[in-house]
């Protein structure tokens, strides 16, 4: 069973001005492409840098394999999610950003205005999505392939996908 965290990170989202629609788009999308069980341990915060780096600790020590987060990736003064992920992180995996903002430009030109990384803590990959509920699937199509894999190198749960909607890549072994 692989236990998935899904951080969303907005100040009207947590205070309930509206619904939380990118979070539950991350779940839903993972219940289309991976067949193995997976359990949800899901939150929703303010953009507050202290909140995010607790509930990032929190999620990763109750044994997340992935911590996706959603929001606060921006150049605004409350975006502090990259920031907040570099600090609990030990290793960072910089092409998950650079690959997230370069598929990105297909859609918008203003995706090079997202800070968004990707890295380690323990065995957890934690993940940086931009909010718009629109760019979780535009985000996480181009880099999913490389999820599982990178999941087998740090030890963390070994997730099998559908085939016909998301190919994934795994080496093959020498
Ligand atoms: N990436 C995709 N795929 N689709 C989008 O709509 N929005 C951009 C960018 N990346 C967007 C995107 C915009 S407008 C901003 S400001 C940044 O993500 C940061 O968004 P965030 O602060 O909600 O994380």
């Amino acid at each position: 069973m692989a236990k998935i965290g899904v951080l969303t990170l907005s100040d009207r989202a947590s205070a309930g001005v509206y619904a939380d629609e990118s979070g539950v788009a991350i779940q839903n999308i993972l219940k289309e492409w991976v067949i193995s069980d997976l359990e949800f341990i899901y939150r929703v915060i303010p953009d507050d840098y202290e909140l995010i780096v607790n509930s990032l600790e929190q999620m990763c020590e109750q044994g997340c394999d992935i911590v996706f987060t959603t929001g606060g990736t921006g150049p605004a003064p409350r975006d502090v999610t990259p920031e907040a992920t570099e600090a609990v992180c030990e290793k960072m995996l910089p092409g998950f950003g650079e690959l997230m903002r370069s598929s990105s430009l297909k859609y918008v030109p203003t995706a090079i205005l997202s800070r968004q990384t990707a890295g380690i803590k323990d065995q957890s990959l934690i993940i940086n999505l931009p909010g718009q509920p629109k760019a979780i699937k535009e985000c996480l199509e181009p880099i999913f392939p490389a999820i599982p894999y990178c999941l087998d190198l740090i030890g963390a749960a070994y997730i099998e996908c559908d085939e016909n909607i998301i190919k994934v890549f795994r080496p093959k072994k020498k």
